[in-house]
């Protein structure tokens, strides 16, 4: 059986999980979904990201220990994500006892390797970003990404060698072995590792407290990136011993958003470079979520909370609605009446009103699953559907997914009308059961496709066809043969998403 790993971002806890968050936690769960979907064995991991400056200067404001803060706040995430149906395998937090000791061990290994030097780190630091900024960086003396005046750090530390890795990055890059998407995030880094000279990183820091102290220099601690970005191997059980590695290393896709692309296109590969570790296969990166145009940010209090979407929209419907509406590589706005119009378009108008049209009239007849005959147009179409839908999918190009199923919904919609099967039903009974029948797999078929992105109606649409059991114990392949399934008992149910 192949493996799949995909990782989502372990996300700082500094704040409330926002839609931003969100967003790259639904995405990395349709894959998952998709994935296990197809038989393969997956593993999903998230998580929340506790150490460094940013979270003890939150704690310290809501007059916390920076424990008890991370506590409240990595429960806060768990909690969006039980409400937004995330299938993690795993969720970390970098104040694991077996993921400080693991990163640890990887900082210790990398000293005694040489690629750990003493010096001085003199430069700024943007505390939100939790990284050093050049004073080209900014844009009016301030952080780009947060607007906040960045501090002057003047320290003894110790640097990672990262340039001592600037080429065979590059090389790497460039023979695809690490895959970067979209082509244009792939330009950026290789436009960056050929043009600018790579710097080595700073990877203690003297006068932060709430982190990991580096082993042989009690008196600092680890840099948080270093830290965090150990997750995606500690998160698999790994100890730190690059020779012991788990059996889903390394990830098939990492998810990501476009604002942390450095750590992941260059620190990251660099320190498994370093560490003699394989690198991920592929770094898929994605756009933001803006509101009027404008980031969303703790920092302008302008953050939608996901857990409230879930209370209007449920959370399939939400789910639904932040994968559908803009290709996953760039920016999209969701401001305003634009999720309440999709939603009634693509589910209340859409999937919802043609699973209630063919139920209303296949409750009128017993199917009689012995008398199918394959209907070659359907069959056709449906060929073509998992087509599209599968090589979409590869592409993480969800949203082209989510068009797909909705011009399989329009395709049985049209079947409806032209069939008229409420005058079959009158005129000549053999045929209305045909109709319904080919009407009652696309139901089957439409439960399938949503199944990644909205559970939870697929399954109900499965219920509502009487075969909820029987379909669980397939896999996707034999679940895309038309007609593979015989009907059990029709009950018409509840409406799948009210109009709003
Ligand atoms: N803790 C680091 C990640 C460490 S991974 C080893 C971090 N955390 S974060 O909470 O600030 O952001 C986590 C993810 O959320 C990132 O992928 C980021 O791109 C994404 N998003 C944050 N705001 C977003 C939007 N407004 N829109 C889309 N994604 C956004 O960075």
């Amino acid at each position: 059986m192949s493996k799949f790993y995909v990782t989502a971002p372990i996300y700082y806890v500094n704040g409330v999980p926002h839609i931003g968050h969100a967003y790259t936690t639904i995405a990395a769960d349709v894959l998952a979904r998709y994935h296990r979907m197809k038989g393969e064995e997956v593993f999903f991991l998230t998580g929340t990201d506790e150490h460094g400056a940013k979270v003890a200067e939150s704690a310290e404001k809501a007059k916390k220990s920076p424990k008890e803060w991370s506590d409240e706040m990595s429960a806060r995430f768990r909690f969006a994500w039980d409400t937004l149906d995330i299938s993690f395998n795993h969720f970390i937090r970098t104040t694991d006892k077996d993921h400080e000791e693991a990163v640890k061990k990887a900082t210790q290994r990398l000293y005694e390797k040489g690629f750990i030097r003493k010096g001085v780190y003199e430069g700024l630091y943007c505390v939100d970003c939790e990284r050093y900024y050049t004073k080209k960086e900014l844009i009016n003396g301030k952080c780009p990404d947060h607007q906040r005046i960045p501090e002057k750090v003047s320290e003894e530390c110790y640097f990672f060698k990262l340039s001592a890795f600037q080429r065979a990055l590059l090389k790497l890059i460039n023979e695809k072995t690490f895959v970067i998407e979209p082509e244009e995030r792939r330009n950026e880094i290789t436009g960056f590792l050929t043009t600018e000279k790579l710097a080595d990183v700073s990877i203690s820091r003297k006068k932060v407290e709430w982190g990991i102290p580096l082993p042989w220099d009690n008196s600092r601690v680890i840099y948080v990136w270093i830290d965090a970005l150990l997750n995606y191997l500690t998160g698999l059980g790994w100890q730190g011993d690059p020779k012991k590695l788990p059996k889903f290393w390394p990830p098939e896709i990492q998810l990501i958003g476009k604002d942390i692309l450095r750590f992941h296109a260059v620190i990251w590969p660099a320190l498994l470079l370093a560490l003699e570790i394989p690198l991920p296969k592929k770094l898929f990166v994605h756009g933001f979520f803006t509101l009027g145009g404008q980031k969303m940010s703790k920092t302008l209090g302008n953050i939608i909370d996901p857990v409230e979407q879930v209370k209007i929209f449920s959370s399939d419907g939400l789910r639904w609605l932040l994968l559908s509406g803009f290709p996953f590589g760039i920016d999209g706005d969701v401001s305003g009446e634009k999720f309440y119009e999709k939603y009634n378009a693509d589910l209340a108008n859409g999937i919802g009103n043609l699973v209630a049209r063919v139920l209303t009239l296949a409750i009128k007849s017993e199917i009689k699953n012995s008398k199918f005959q394959k209907d070659k147009r359907w069959i056709q179409e449906i060929n073509k559907v998992w087509q599209k839908y599968e090589k979409a999918m590869e592409n993480l190009a969800f949203e082209e997914v989510a068009k797909e199923i909705l011009n399989f919904v329009a395709f049985s919609d049209r079947y409806v009308n032209e069939t008229e099967p409420w005058r079959l039903l009158k005129t000549d009974f053999a045929q209305f059961q045909k109709v319904i029948y080919n009407l009652l797999e696309s139901l089957r078929q439409i439960a399938w496709s949503i199944q990644p992105f909205m559970p939870n109606t697929s399954d109900k649409i499965f219920n509502q066809l009487g075969i909820l059991s029987s379909e669980k114990k397939k896999n996707l392949e034999k679940a895309e043969e038309w007609g593979s399934t015989k009907f059990g008992k029709i009950e018409k149910g509840e409406i799948l998403f009210p109009r709003l």
